[in-house]
């Protein structure tokens, strides 16, 4: 498994690869890699002779400085599941931060025609402009056929379509399945910091959202949220943050249903202080 710690090192690498016919499709990650993550680098290796995998935490997307400290960085553990994969295959990026900012670490602004004002937008303030920044450079540098992304951050698989359709951007961005344990808690490098009562309680995230998502089978967006709402209450382990049912191609909370529309419920919760967030779609 070849791995690039050097931006010009890694396009002129892919540059030939590209000048030899193969096609690479990319997943951008912040490591601690967990079988969600290996969804999408299988999903590309079937769809591509290579596949980059870039492992960085970002911290222009952290809106929390303790979220970005207690982050998991656990590079060689992720290298090792890695080549379990289909190393001959598989190209690792792990830059520093002074490969991909140098000595000024910022974001850029962007706009995404209203969807960064929404959930996650509203309660992370600058989370997309970090996101955006980090996501183009790295498609700049790795200039991929195909991008993967989960729609475990919905949101953001949206927002870096919009990226690709607002800043012209030649590559294709592919959403894959959400990837959950047994017990139906969506895959997270953060679930690695839940302790073993938060552990437990988490599976109600999903529960509550499979549930919302028959009730919006016969009854108003309103009456779903306020029945989630009330969910909550009675859940000393799990802090609501915000469960919005929402149109998918907006993300704009959905006012009267509409059978030509697609919606998703999504959630945010704390578990202790670690930040919890899931979604699913609704029709
Ligand atoms: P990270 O949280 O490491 O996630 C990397 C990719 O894996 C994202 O596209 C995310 O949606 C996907 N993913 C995470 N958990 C998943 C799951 N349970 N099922 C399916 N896909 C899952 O998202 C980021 O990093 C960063 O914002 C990044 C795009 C790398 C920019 O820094």
């Amino acid at each position: 498994m070849k791995n690039f710690k050097n931006k010009e090192e890694l396009s002129a690498h892919i540059g030939v690869l590209k000048a030899n016919g193969s096609t690479i499709g990319f997943v951008p990650t912040m490591g601690a890699l967990h079988q969600g993550h290996l969804s999408l680098v299988n999903s590309g290796l079937l769809e591509n002779d290579l596949v980059v995998v870039s492992i960085f935490v970002n911290p222009t997307q952290f809106d929390n400085k303790e979220d970005l400290v207690k982050y998991p960085r656990t590079l060689e553990a992720d290298m090792s599941l890695l080549s379990t994969v289909n190393s001959d295959r598989i190209i690792v990026y792990a830059p520093s931060a002074d490969d991909i900012y140098g000595d000024h670490i910022a974001s850029e602004t962007f706009t995404f025609e209203g969807l960064e004002h929404e959930m996650e937008g509203a309660f992370r303030k600058g989370h997309f402009d970090g996101v955006g920044t980090i996501v183009k450079r790295l498609l700049e540098i790795v200039a991929p056929h195909r991008a993967y992304f989960g729609e475990k951050d919905f949101q953001q698989l949206q927002i870096i379509r919009k990226l690709v359709e607002l800043h012209h951007i030649p590559v294709e961005i592919i959403g894959c399945p959400i990837h959950r344990a047994a017990d139906g808690l969506a895959m997270s490098s953060r679930n690695a910091r839940l302790s073993l009562d938060h552990r437990i309680a988490a599976p109600f995230i999903y529960e509550t959202l499979k549930a919302a998502k028959v009730k919006f089978g016969t009854k108003s967006a309103t009456t779903v949220t306020e029945w989630v709402n009330s969910q909550f209450k009675n859940q000393p382990l799990l802090e609501l943050e915000y469960f919005i049912i929402a149109d998918i191609a907006t993300l704009k909370p959905v006012k009267r249903k509409s059978t030509k529309k697609s919606y998703r419920a999504f959630i945010a919760t704390y578990a202790g202080d670690i930040r919890l967030i899931d979604n699913i779609a609704l029709n």
